[in-house]
């Protein structure tokens, strides 16, 4: 039950969440780390593999069953960074991958940090699944504004790592205190 899971989506802001792992690391906690397939197009799996000394699963059908496997034992799941695909899948219940099938599985608490261009953040569709997520009891760290990698400006930078750091082990220690 002590086991942080960072699940990591498909977004630029992908290689921040190195960083993060890191971190946590290095603050002597346990991290394990799932992907969406579209993720590994910005960082390797081999990365976090060397940071957290885990392996990272991706595929759900590689072998057991990695939604169940990727569940037990965690304290907090937390996306970072999550794309308005994946909070849209969170907040309609899909499970077509393996980080959908987990995420539907948890039963320790959820934060998402969601990184998108703002255009995106800003549409009724993400705010719908935005507020729904937020009913079904799932934390979320709003991104920042600022100047986005294609240039457009707005809401939509990741969090500072710091603040998402900060929120993880305080929902780690919530749990770990609850048991
Ligand atoms: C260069 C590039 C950067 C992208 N950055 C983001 C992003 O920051 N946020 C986002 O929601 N989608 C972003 N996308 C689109 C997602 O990769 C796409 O919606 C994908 O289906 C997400 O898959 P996943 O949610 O399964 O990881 C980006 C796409 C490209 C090509």
């Amino acid at each position: 039950m002590n086991d942080i899971l960072i699940a990591v989506t498909g977004s630029i802001a992908a290689y921040k969440s190195c960083e993060l792992v890191r971190n946590l690391v290095k603050s002597g906690y346990t991290v394990r780390v799932i992907m969406t397939s579209n993720a590994t197009e910005f960082i390797g799996k081999i990365t976090f593999e060397a940071l957290t000394g885990k392996p990272v699963l991706i595929d759900e059908y590689e072998s057991g069953m990695p939604h169940i496997e990727s569940k037990t034992g965690i304290s907090v799941m937390a996306v970072v960074p999550a794309t308005a695909n994946i909070i849209a899948k969170f907040a309609n219940g899909i499970a077509d991958d393996l980080v959908t099938s987990t995420y539907l599985a948890m039963q320790a608490p959820v934060l998402i940090a969601p990184a998108m261009n703002p255009g995106m953040w800003n549409h009724p569709a993400t705010k719908r699944n935005i507020d729904r997520l937020k009913e079904d009891g799932v934390s979320i760290l709003s991104p920042q504004d600022g100047v986005v990698i294609c240039g457009d400006e707005g809401q939509g930078k990741l969090a500072d790592v710091p603040i998402i750091e900060k929120k993880i082990i305080q929902l780690h220690n919530q749990k770990l205190q609850s048991i």
